[in-house]
């Protein structure tokens, strides 16, 4: 079936951010429109519980076949918890005016420079290993939250990064178990969204795997793409403020549809691929109602959800008009006690990475037979008149 057609291309296709245009395989994960997302063939629906390192042993399964082998990965893993401290010390200088996303960036090449193998395998296991202490030293040096523990050992993979990140006056159990659900939701997402699409792009010249990354986040960092948890907050703050602690269904609708009538975003809904509730969502506000049902901003997160909906359903011009993960996660964070928006991309970042770094893993070790992908080259035609 190699002379298949799989996708036409038309003119009106051009200049629409190759939206749909199949260019691969992804082995680690799939969304399918009316029923989400699947890791290796499983529904997310079916993750909940599961811990962090659970979900990384199963996305392993890309890359190798026998269970000794994803086990043998993993104890090295959890052998490079902590950073060198060079890597420390140089974040430590990092410029704290920007935006948290392009320090943690940096700090990515900088883990790359002082100890980087040069082995896409080797790094993977340093990448994966080191996130947590490498994120948490980015916050608390961004917010100034004073020096950064090391990681412990006996922790697990996000009970070392709620333990590491020194939000101030937080039940870090809570925020473990919040953290736990965030990161196996947030893991990987099939092969086309922008930030791994883009660190695969960048692999593809056999850059390393920290350049790639790198990238892959300031992909990542852009409010169309995973800055939208961030934004997906202020909309759900400044819906409480609009309609109050005792805002009705019917209040909430109203707000919506003047943002609908004004053409302002509708922050947390729409999603490229989805055309129902994103299933990520629908778990986090499931725990979010069970446990923090009483805080104004889930309440108000639940009407938004519901009205959202509603009115945009409405509209033929919202193609899907259900809520994303980024209706919710941002609230939840901040029910939990995690209420710096500016660091909610930096935890996207933190899990993301993990599910393209294995995805680089497979286009460069084992496509085409272990050929690897060829240097990503697409066509543009010249037009002098726009
Ligand atoms: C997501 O997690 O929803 C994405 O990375 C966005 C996408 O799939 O394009």
């Amino acid at each position: 079936m190699k002379d298949k057609v799989l996708f036409e291309i038309k003119e009106e296709h051009l200049e629409t951010g190759l939206r749909g245009f199949p260019v691969g395989y992804c082995p680690t994960s799939f969304v399918d429109p009316q029923k989400g997302l699947f890791y290796r063939g499983m529904p997310i629906k079916e993750m909940e519980g599961f811990t962090p390192e659970k979900v990384i042993a199963l996305l392993l399964t890309t890359l190798f076949q026998s269970k000794d082998e994803i086990e043998a990965f993993m104890q090295e893993v959890e052998s490079h918890f902590a950073c060198h401290p060079d890597v420390m010390k140089h974040i430590s200088c990092l410029p704290r005016k920007g935006h948290p996303m392009k320090l943690m960036s940096a700090a990515v090449l900088i883990l790359g420079m002082i100890e980087g193998k040069g082995n896409y395998l080797e790094d993977l296991k340093i990448l994966i290993g080191k996130l947590p202490h490498l994120t948490a030293l980015v916050i608390n040096h961004h917010a100034g939250w004073g020096k950064t523990p090391m990681p412990k050992p006996s922790f697990g993979y996000m009970e070392s990064f709620a333990d590491m990140v020194n939000i101030p006056n937080t039940d870090k159990k809570k925020l473990h178990e919040v953290l736990d659900l965030f990161e196996i939701l947030h893991m990987d997402h099939g092969g086309g969204n922008l930030s791994t699409f883009v660190g695969k792009a960048v692999a593809s010249s056999l850059e390393d795997l920290y350049g790639s990354i790198s990238s892959a986040l300031s992909a990542l960092a852009g409010p169309l793409h995973g800055k939208a948890n961030q934004d997906g907050l202020g909309f759900v703050k400044r819906v409480l403020e609009a309609v109050g602690q005792k805002g009705t269904l019917e209040d909430v609708r109203t707000f919506i549809e003047g943002c609908v009538e004004e053409k302002k975003i509708i922050y947390g809904f729409g999603h490229a691929v989805l055309r129902v509730e994103d299933p990520r969502a629908t778990i986090m506000y499931d725990y979010s109602t069970k446990y923090f049902g009483d805080h104004s901003l889930v309440k108000t997160a639940l009407l938004i959800r519901k009205a959202g909906s509603e009115v945009m359903s409405r509209y033929p011009k919202f193609q899907d008009p259900f809520p994303n993960i980024d209706a919710i996660s941002g609230t939840m964070l901040t029910a939990a006690g995690f209420g710096y928006p500016e660091y909610y991309t930096l935890l996207f970042g933190l899990s993301r990475s993990v599910g393209i770094g294995i995805q680089i893993c497979y286009e460069r070790l084992r496509a085409r037979h272990g050929k690897g992908t060829p240097i990503v080259r697409p066509k543009y035609f010249y037009r002098d008149e726009f």
